[in-house]
């Protein structure tokens, strides 16, 4: 009977409830960062190490599964159909330079259609060229100043900085977020970019795992380690990636996938769990993203999960204020994706995200990248501000506080140029 009441209680939940005072104060003292050891990405959970590539895929495998199972949850293999409506193709956008196509894609399983919208740009070129592919945070009609692209209809989040004060998507968001998507800039440097709403993939707030993608597998019974809203939203871009894989514009082995904040902690796992990925792009994404679980450092495990129940798998709740319990450390994300080139891109004010410990990560995931013979982080202090270091991983801490801004782009293009 206790042993019921006890499973009764992990299953709701309940169990894993953060034990943290009300008036969290987040630790901005480097002197406070507790001392840590970082599990190494090099040794097998039984004490066995990595010596070659060869044995890397299994000890890969191995710290997969632990993300998996302890951090963001077992994303479904996806069995459904996938149809694209072509919604509109502009070929003489930016003067003819370029196209502008919206497609809705249906994403179709027992039953249900789910539509994401997509906005893509390119250069009018005929080879196939690389693209960015990267989720928004306020619609797509926030990176367009013309009603061909339509406001969404699904679920805001933090919807006053697009002037609204309620959760539905309306004309004052238009073309505001142009800004942070440099299309032009883009296009001008030979790149496509792809971009459609996350809340669209899955709506930012604890409903119980019931809509967005969540939706679509009803015959899945939740547990401990079932998926979360990050994982959500990175399965979400596989799903784009298929379509693109038939899209005659782009070539598939150069999409390089981006994202800021939380959707850059979706960027990190989308590429950690989908190989066709070639490229990975974290801005500012912190907590849960690249930074170090262990620095508890501004945003920690605990606070994460308190303000975002329904972002990561519920077993995440077992570190709160446990970070040195976790079998892995988010220097193990990264890498995940090696030998594929990664960018970890943090802001000097940003301090919530914990910029040094972004950086950290990054030195601490490079042994995995010179057991393939290249070179990870190049430096090993963090360079000063604005002073970008481009390896096979990539880090730079700009000015100014959280965003995803032109200077970031513009390493981006740098690092995509250097690499593809
Ligand atoms: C909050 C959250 C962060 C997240 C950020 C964002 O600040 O605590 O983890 O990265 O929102 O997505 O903008």
């Amino acid at each position: 009977m206790r042993n019921f009441f006890i499973s009764l209680l992990i299953g709701s939940g309940i169990f894993f409830q953060p034990i943290l005072a009300q008036d969290f104060e987040p630790n901005y003292e480097e002197a406070q960062v507790p001392s840590y050891t970082l599990p190494d990405p090099l040794l097998f959970t039984n004490g066995e190490k990595v010596t070659g590539p060869k044995q890397w895929n299994n000890r890969r495998q191995e710290i997969f599964e632990l993300f998996e199972k302890e951090v963001y949850g077992k994303s479904p293999e996806w069995d459904g159909e996938l149809e694209a409506e072509v919604l509109f193709v502009n070929p003489d956008f930016m003067d003819g330079k370029a196209t502008r196509k919206g497609i809705r894609l249906h994403l179709k399983r027992n039953g249900q259609d789910l539509p994401l919208d997509l906005l893509i740009f390119y250069p009018n070129t005929r080879q196939a060229i690389p693209a960015f592919l990267g989720l928004n945070f306020y619609g797509n009609h926030t990176l367009a100043t013309d009603s061909e692209v339509a406001v969404p209809t699904a679920w805001i989040r933090n919807n006053e900085a697009m002037g609204s004060s309620d959760n539905k998507a309306s004309e004052t968001g238009r073309g505001k977020r142009i800004p942070n998507w440099p299309y032009e800039e883009i296009i001008s440097r030979g790149y496509g970019l792809v971009s459609l709403y996350y809340g669209e993939l899955d709506p930012d707030f604890d409903d119980g795992f019931q809509n967005g993608v969540h939706g679509l597998f009803p015959e899945e019974s939740r547990n401990a380690a079932s998926w979360g809203s990050v994982a959500g939203w990175a399965w979400g871009l596989s799903r784009v990636m298929d379509f693109l894989e038939t899209e005659s514009w782009v070539n598939p082995q150069k999409v390089a996938v981006l994202g800021h904040s939380r959707l850059g902690k979706a960027a990190l796992w989308a590429g950690a769990m989908d190989k066709r990925f070639a490229l990975v792009i974290s801005n500012n994404s912190g907590c849960g993203g690249a930074a170090l679980s262990r620095r508890q450092y501004g945003e920690t495990v605990g606070r994460i999960n308190q303000s975002f129940p329904h972002w990561f798998a519920e077993n995440f709740n077992q570190y709160n204020e446990r970070e040195m319990e976790l079998p892995i450390d988010q220097h193990q994300l990264l890498a995940l994706i090696a030998p594929r080139p990664v960018y970890v891109a943090s802001g000097v004010e940003d301090r919530w995200a914990d910029p040094k410990g972004e950086f950290l990560s990054c030195v601490a995931a490079s042994p995995v990248y010179r057991l393939f013979g290249l070179e990870g982080m190049p430096v090993a202090t963090q360079p000063a501000v604005n002073h970008p270091e481009m390896g096979h991983i990539g880090y730079h801490v700009r000015s100014g506080g959280h965003g995803l801004l032109e200077y970031d782009w513009m390493q981006y293009l740098d690092f995509a140029d250097l690499h593809f």
